[in-house]
């Protein structure tokens, strides 16, 4: 793959004045990503930034100054999209497993959307409501009894997800997320009988990293087909909530999304029909994955029964989606010896566990050193917030943004204090 002036420049410079490990993000891409998306989805598509992927502050902002709402799944990300500027009205609550200290937070700062994920949760909500004296939208997550499915996370690890054709699952089954579908007929005249609860429409979201436009867009024609038998036997749904689940390319790939033809197709399936949906789209990878870049300090190079090991000064406390979970090698490099001959090498973490491993069989510079730098493509999302940061007391990474060409420091390098301070140190 070529490397751009970005990738040259930047880089280098952001290693030079502020050290590694860290996270270089280009909010010149994330820009450009949310405007792409944001210019194809029709009238009736609200987009949503799913804090999950990368909750830091400064790129948050940046997502509701270009306009986007938001949907959180804890009350830490909501209070970070309130700190930010996101509008209560239209932060979409989601996740299962809400406390009540959350859901309480929830309603008392007016969130515009909880989804409920049980019948149980749902009861609790209304609880709380009815004794503040609130009446709270709700949509209701389901869990379909028929999905197609390319993620990672169903396959069996190891597999690419980009190479592999969609799975038809059906009666997919047990999940921790939302109501069976198979049981609505019961759970909808439950919810509905919940006084302080106004149910607005449903939840559907099974798929991620998809980059075939039309596998997602089938998926979510499924969602449809199940909100209009509800609307047919009576029940007033008009919001309909897709989840995330655009992909990008973490290798070389046959085709990238098309982001194109995928607005088109919305427009034809969901837009143009009698009576459309008011549609909400939560993504996180497509918007910030790209633009972000982990960079970490060669420790060690060495070798163990003819393998050559190569030991970063980082690891999964900092990355925990390893380049050989996203299949992402040719993502990745060593700055400034691009084009050195190569050599198979075992890529690993510092963690004193054989788990740290970044990945297996992966070609490196013949010539990598100590001190030398490794950079890894395509990790704004799921990079710093889904990462083991506490596991062996190494300091937190710092973050940089780069903007308007220069380079700015938006989360300082963690302290070992951070790990002390909220503990208390007791003889026993
Ligand atoms: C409920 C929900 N919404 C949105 C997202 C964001 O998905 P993506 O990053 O694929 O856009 C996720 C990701 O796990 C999710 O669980």
């Amino acid at each position: 793959m070529q490397f751009d002036y970005f990738d040259a420049q930047v880089l280098q410079r952001a290693w030079e004045v502020y050290g590694a490990p860290i996270y270089v993000y280009d909010f010149a891409q994330i820009e450009r990503q949310f405007n792409k998306l944001q210019s194809c989805l029709p009238p009736n598509f609200r987009l949503h930034y799913a804090l999950k992927a990368n909750a830091n502050l400064s790129i948050c902002r940046r997502f509701a100054h270009l306009g986007a709402a938001a949907e959180v799944s804890s009350l830490g990300e909501l209070i970070a999209a309130l700190r930010v500027g996101f509008s209560v009205e239209e932060i979409v609550f989601t996740g299962p497993g809400k406390s009540r200290h959350e859901l309480l937070a929830a309603l008392e700062k007016g969130v515009g959307l909880i989804v409920v994920e049980s019948m149980s949760e749902a009861r609790r909500l209304n609880e709380l409501a009815v004794e503040i004296g609130i009446n709270q939208p709700i949509l209701l997550r389901v869990n379909p009894a028929i999905r197609t499915a390319n993620s990672c996370e169903v396959r069996a690890s190891g597999a690419s997800c980009n190479d592999l054709q969609p799975i038809q699952m059906n009666g997919q089954g047990a999940s921790k997320f939302g109501v069976d579908e198979e049981s609505l007929d019961t759970v909808i005249p439950m919810l509905q009988s919940l006084t302080n609860l106004a149910l607005q429409g449903i939840h559907i979201f099974t798929e991620s990293n998809v980059l075939d436009y039309q596998q997602l867009v089938n998926t979510w024609g499924n969602t449809v087909e199940i909100a209009d038998r509800l609307r047919q036997s009576g029940v007033p749904v008009h919001i309909l909530d897709f989840g995330g689940g655009i992909g990008i390319a973490y290798n070389s790939v046959k085709q990238e999304f098309d982001t194109q033809a995928f607005g088109q197709e919305l427009k034809l399936r969901f837009t143009d029909v009698p009576q459309p949906y008011h549609c909400i789209l939560e993504i996180g990878r497509y918007l910030v994955g790209e633009a972000g870049y982990y960079l970490a300090e060669v420790l060690d190079v060495k070798e163990s029964k003819g393998q050559r090991f190569v030991i970063l000064h980082g690891g999964i406390h900092n990355l925990y989606r390893t380049p050989a979970m996203q299949n992402a090698t040719k993502y990745l490099r060593v700055l400034g010896k691009e084009n050195s001959p190569t050599q198979p090498a075992v890529l690993a973490g510092q963690l004193p566990t054989p788990v740290d491993v970044m990945v297996r069989g992966v070609e490196l510079p013949a010539d990598i050193a100590i001190g030398d730098v490794v950079a890894i493509h395509n990790c704004g999302a799921y990079g710093f917030n889904h990462s083991l940061t506490n596991f062996a007391l190494h300091p937190y990474p710092a973050e940089v943004a780069y903007v308007n060409g220069e380079l700015v420091l938006i989360r300082d390098r963690g302290s070992y204090e951070d790990f002390f301070r909220h503990q208390r140190l007791v003889e026993v």
